[in-house]
């Protein structure tokens, strides 16, 4: 099927979206990813990645890591056919589990809870159709697909105190249960961390800062944007005239952008290309290179050009992962770029 009969198909499907749903997004809190063996996963975020261990629930065989910026930074979820249940017996999976490796659903933070609900009622106002919606001890969150089938979680947090609930323990339980956004008065807080303090894991080659950004694949440019820019509430920074790709971000503005949408021209999978992770600095980047290299761990590939200096590796089910510090942003640069190289550039 080529590209466009692609669209043309997803099209009948795609969801409904209106304009004025806007969910108030700050930035990309966490990647949930689907892994094929818990310990192998943790072994690679934790021992390799330099992501602190904060929590699992082991009969779902889940863990989660973070290095403080907020309560996980990468979610790692066994991939099964099966549904996944939460401690109130209910379903708390949507439905793409499909058995094998590969992203979840990127966690987009949001202003907070007031913000959140008020865009959950715009949106069961205009026919818009959510997949879930949860409450995850920490965090309330709605869950809804794209236009290209990737899911999306739209959250805001419960507490700045997020090490209280999770806290390392080696098994928490289940921790989430259906939620009811309409219960109760919304909570108007703001539970992000403005200035966290980082940890890092004592041997591991690398010592990122944070999950900052991802790059998806898309199947159009012009079909997907309704739903970043109308329902997940971003603002656009950049598009290409030609509208092969195209970067967005959320307010808190952390770094130059938050998602990179790349035009499917090569054939690949739709939705996750990679997650990249923010360094401290360039000198870390090259420490982090050289522990790579005395631990025999390969890199799959450097860029070091103008615009960013970083390198990828991959995870143990071979998904990406980017560790980047950015030099001068420079939007238009990547349509130099080979069309098959452009996600790794973005
Ligand atoms: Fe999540």
């Amino acid at each position: 099927m080529s590209v466009a009969e692609d669209v043309r198909a997803r099209a009948k499907i795609a969801p409904k979206y209106e304009p004025a749903v806007k969910f108030s997004t700050r930035r990309p809190g966490h990647a949930n990813i689907f892994i094929s063996d818990l310990d192998k996963a943790y072994a690679f975020y934790n021992g390799v990645c330099g992501f602190e261990g904060v929590g699992f629930e082991r009969s779902i065989k889940a863990g989660f890591v973070s290095n403080g910026n907020t309560h996980h930074d990468f979610g790692l979820v066994q991939a099964s056919f099966q549904p996944r249940i939460g401690k109130d017996g209910k379903q708390q999976s949507i439905n793409n589990y499909v058995g094998k490796p590969g992203l979840n659903h990127i966690g987009w933070e949001t202003v907070n809870q007031k913000e959140l609900v008020a865009a959950y009622n715009r949106g069961v106002k205009a026919g818009v159709e959510f997949k879930q919606v949860l409450h995850h001890g920490g965090s309330w969150a709605i869950y809804l697909y794209d236009p290209d089938g990737t899911v999306h979680e739209f959250y805001a947090d419960t507490t700045k105190d997020w090490r209280q609930y999770l806290s390392g323990a080696h098994d928490l339980g289940l921790i989430t249960s259906q939620w009811n956004p309409n219960v109760g008065t919304p909570i108007e807080d703001h539970n992000w961390i403005d200035d966290p303090e980082y940890r890092h894991v004592e041997g591991a080659p690398i010592r990122p800062l944070r999950v900052a950004r991802t790059v998806f694949m898309v199947s159009d440019v012009d079909y997907v944007m309704p739903f970043y820019r109308d329902v997940a509430g971003l603002e656009l920074v950049y598009a290409a005239p030609d509208k092969s790709y195209a970067y967005l971000r959320g307010s808190a503005k952390q770094t130059s952008f938050d998602i990179c949408l790349v035009r499917n021209d090569v054939d690949a999978d739709l939705g996750y290309h990679h997650i990249a992770c923010e360094m401290p600095n360039e000198k870390a980047i090259a420490e982090a290179e050289a522990n790579l290299a005395k631990a025999g761990i390969p890199i799959l590939q450097k860029v070091d050009d103008s615009r960013k200096r970083s390198f990828f590796l991959e995870d143990p089910d071979k998904l990406k992962v980017e560790f980047f510090v950015d030099r001068k942003p420079d939007f238009a640069a990547l349509a130099k770029v080979k069309t098959d190289l452009r996600p790794l550039f973005a």
